[in-house]
């Protein structure tokens, strides 16, 4: 299954940007570059094939109504997507390219992760077959028993590869979860600004309600930091059932990501708890999406900073009433390990062996690739080389926070500080245009006219509506680029905004 690039922004209410309207160039090359092997251009043949004219054989195949309704979602802004993929920036090969801020990819830790992978590159005649599951393989659940019964997850219950599925990424085990936990029409509640992904994940199969819950007096640029204390995560949740009912949704669920995607913060064990109670009253399942456990780091900013707590550390029958068969976790090795290639997610459920066979169903048809998984599970097995890679990822994390932290501090530029994750969110609404062509812009639309302005600059950042931020002009940017992609970034970001250099 394709899984949909989440960082993108949806269609924005105005398109301003030449660039945007852009058909793929690299498609164009790619299909000039294919030759056959007498060596005509296959291009120029199926040029031809595509002006001939079928109307004599009817009209043309029809797709069901959920193909048509996938068709109709390719819109140019996927096309977009796909340039930036293309075209990225690159110091000496790519010069001229696109710097991306707005997806959240670590390529601090690139250079060792290539040459642990060179050099521990070992696959088994096993690897040539089905494997050693339908459901996964036996060494990668082994690996992620030792990471999951780590000191930093610990466990309430030791974790054993019975309560471990995988595929390939979190994404799509988000679209298989919703699909066993929800109907198509019911909802899904998630705390708002939230991670934009989640929607493209529950909507596009499962045809589940993504809702975001914004919690009613948070208003202004930074209040997103107060929702992850105690019983305040969950303002706002109530009523949001009252109001999915009112609308005929039935919540079914409540999605916690933990560390935060877009705020960088983690939650501390009063709100896990307080979301735990409000399981059990509403009778909800908890998905717990942990893809950034590990990417936690000290800041100038956070004095005493939330330490990630895994949902695996509670007693959630003891501590907070709800039985464990709602609680479900989600990863993968895209984030903490900066392998978003790899497509390697894993799902973990400890009291819910229904869930867990019905997600069999469903993981047999997506499974990991055998390389991928005898590399994944080399890099966790290796325990030392780990702990000295994570630590070297939290210090490389701290010090590109701290520098687009004083980037900001020098164009007093408002942002939300956080200690986790690759990205911080930045107030940039003082520089969003007030008019195109006469026209007067507000909110949303002045929104998209600088992310489309910054684009024009070759700098990617993502605009807050993408993560249903309740400001207009507060953008989400990654900073765990490596140094001269994020200098260069920023100095684009600097034409795109009118202020003069920092460096
Ligand atoms: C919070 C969150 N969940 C899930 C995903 C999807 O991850 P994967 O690459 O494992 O599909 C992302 C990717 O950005 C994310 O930020």
């Amino acid at each position: 299954m394709a899984c949909a690039p989440a960082c993108f922004p949806a269609p924005g209410p105005l398109c301003v940007s030449p660039f945007i309207a852009t058909d793929p160039v690299w498609q164009e090359k790619a299909q000039a570059s294919v030759q056959l092997p007498n060596g005509e251009a296959a291009k120029e043949l199926v040029r031809e094939e595509e002006s001939r004219d079928f109307s004599h054989l009817g009209s043309p195949p029809k797709l069901s109504r959920r193909g048509q309704d996938h068709a109709s979602k390719i819109t140019p802004f996927w096309n977009t997507f796909d340039c930036m993929l293309n075209d990225g920036f690159h110091p000496d090969a790519n010069e001229g390219g696109i710097v991306n801020m707005g997806i959240a990819n670590n390529s601090l830790m690139e250079d060792e992760l290539l040459e642990y992978m060179h050099n521990n590159f070992k696959i088994e005649a096993i690897d040539l077959t089905y494997g050693s599951s339908l459901f996964g393989s036996t060494r990668l659940f082994q690996a992620l028993c030792t990471h999951y019964n780590s000191a930093d997850f610990s466990p309430k219950v030791p974790v054993l590869p019975k309560h471990i599925l995988t595929s390939p990424g979190c994404g799509p085990l988000l679209d298989q979860i919703f699909e066993h936990l929800a109907d198509p029409g019911d909802g899904v509640l998630v705390a708002a600004p939230c991670y934009n992904g989640f929607e493209a994940d529950l909507t596009t199969r499962s045809k589940v309600h993504c809702i975001p819950v914004h919690c009613p007096k948070d208003k202004g640029h930074g209040s997103e930091a107060f929702n992850f204390e105690g019983e305040s995560a969950l303002r706002g949740f109530e009523e949001a059932i009252k109001d999915s009912e009112s609308k005929g949704i039935k919540i079914t669920s409540i999605i916690v990501c933990n560390p935060n995607n877009p705020v960088g913060r983690c939650y501390d064990r009063g709100a896990l708890l307080a979301y735990g109670r409000f399981a059990a009253k509403h009778g909800l399942h908890l998905v717990f999406d942990e893809i950034y456990a590990l990417s936690t780091f000290p800041t100038k900013d956070v004095d005493k900073p939330q330490p990630f707590i895994s949902a695996l550390n509670i007693d959630w029958a003891d501590e907070s009433g709800l039985h464990p068969g709602y609680v479900h976790i989600l990863s993968s090795a895209s984030k903490d390990f900066g392998l978003n290639g790899f497509r390697v997610g894993t799902f973990v459920s400890q009291h819910n062996e229904t869930l867990v066979g019905a997600m069999k169903m469903t993981c047999k048809l997506y499974m990991v690739s055998s390389p991928a998984d005898a590399l994944f599970s080399s890099l966790l097995l290796n325990q030392d080389y780990l702990q000295g890679f994570i630590k070297t990822n939290r210090l490389r994390l701290a010090e590109a926070y701290d520098f687009v932290r004083s980037w900001c501090l020098h164009h007093k530029i408002d942002y939300t500080p956080s200690n986790a994750g690759h990205f911080l969110l930045v107030d940039l609404s003082r520089f969003m245009p007030r008019e195109i062509q006469g026209r007067e812009l507000e909110g949303r639309e002045a929104e998209s006219a600088l992310w489309a302005k910054a684009l024009d600059e070759k700098v990617c950042i993502t605009p807050g509506f993408n993560y249903h931020h309740p400001e207009a002009g507060t953008y989400r940017l990654t900073f765990s680029l490596k140094r001269p992609c994020l200098i260069e970034g920023l100095a684009r970001l600097e034409k795109a905004l009118g202020l003069p250099p920092w460096l």
